[in-house]
């Protein structure tokens, strides 16, 4: 049993196994069969903030694959009021078959999946953004530039060091590819961050560079991703100070994508501040990847879902058939 909390904990081989899977299945649903494998089974869905794409996305994959999700928002369940995250923990592993959290702070979903006996799904803390990621690399993946595989790509985040920029460099290193975070002094991913991606880069080749030089960061770049300059928790930055800070320098527009490669594609985990981090020129243009990027959350939720859950077994049909047996046999009894 295994839980998908970072994907630092999983080797370049199991998140490869896990993007590919995601996309077989994609197949399979677009020529209209759908893997009934997750027949009978039950997704918890905790959510302590707003989300649209990752919500839809694992309701929708659970419906596709024949399970059920329940959506448990913010102040639905008794989490973080009358019980602890330890009970509940231990309370949906004995309802549901999967949990997923949208957590405040990353520690929640850490102790949830301590006391959990069934599978559980970071959906985004204060830390990273894990199943974002899934996703992202399924559209890079769909659109690699020819000729070129993953390990040849140079993925650049401009903007600030959210925790989509944090996800993205962990799995693009973990993979053996080139990252690069472009965003001004204060803003960068710190050394904590940095240490983790320079050990992914020692085991499985690529780079990594944080820099605030244009020069240095954006030339050769496949893959231009930006992400709001405000993150979705608390900021003490004011809508005037972040343009300060980021605007012009950060901002994806024609300029920055006329310094990077000629085929360059741009991504957006979305929800975007259209006119901030990205000009609406770049977010509705071809080379724009981001709605491409929303469906695959619903690619990659299957993938995980499936992934997660192929660990738990079925009882053997003689088990099935005795239990049976003997409810039927109690009904007739009652006649
Ligand atoms: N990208 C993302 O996680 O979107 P939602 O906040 O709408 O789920």
């Amino acid at each position: 049993m295994r839980h998908f909390i970072d994907t630092n904990e999983f080797t370049k081989t199991e998140l490869l196994t896990i993007i590919n899977l995601s996309l077989l299945i994609k197949d399979c649903v677009k020529k209209g069969y759908y893997p009934p494998l997750m027949r009978r089974k039950t997704l918890g869905m905790i959510f302590q903030q707003s989300s649209t794409r990752t919500r839809v996305s694992f309701e929708t994959a659970m419906e596709q694959l024949g399970g059920h999700a329940q959506y448990l928002g913010p102040g639905m369940i008794q989490l973080g009021g009358h019980e602890t995250i330890g009970d509940t923990g231990k309370v949906l592993s004995r309802l549901v078959d999967v949990v997923m959290a949208r957590v405040a702070e990353h520690q929640t979903v850490v102790d949830l999946a301590e006391v959990s006996t069934v599978p559980v799904i970071n959906a985004m803390s204060d830390f990273n953004h894990p199943t974002q990621e899934i996703g992202d690399l399924c559209t890079i993946v769909e659109n690699l530039p020819e000729g070129k595989r993953l390990e040849d790509v140079k993925v650049t985040f401009v903007g600030d060091a959210t925790q989509v920029c944090a996800s993205l460099g962990f799995i693009t290193t973990k993979l053996g590819m080139n990252f690069v975070h472009y965003g001004p002094k204060g803003y960068q991913l710190n050394e904590e961050y940095q240490s983790v991606l320079a050990k992914n880069v020692q085991e499985n080749g690529g780079s990594f560079l944080v820099t605030d030089d244009p020069k240095r960061a954006l030339p050769g770049t496949d893959f231009v991703y930006t992400d709001v300059w405000y993150g979705l928790y608390e900021s003490e930055l004011s809508p005037e100070e972040r343009n300060r800070i980021f605007m012009p320098k950060y901002q994806v527009n024609r300029e920055l994508l006329e310094q990077c490669s000629l085929g360059v594609k741009f991504l957006h985990c979305l929800p975007a501040t259209r006119g901030e981090e990205v000009t609406d020129e770049v977010l509705d243009s071809s080379i724009s990847l981001a709605f491409d990027e929303a469906e695959n959350r619903l690619t990659a939720m299957r993938g995980l879902l499936v992934y997660l859950t192929n660990y738990q077994k079925d009882s053997s049909e003689y088990e099935q058939l005795a239990a049976k047996e003997k409810l039927n046999s109690f009904l007739e009894s009652l006649e």
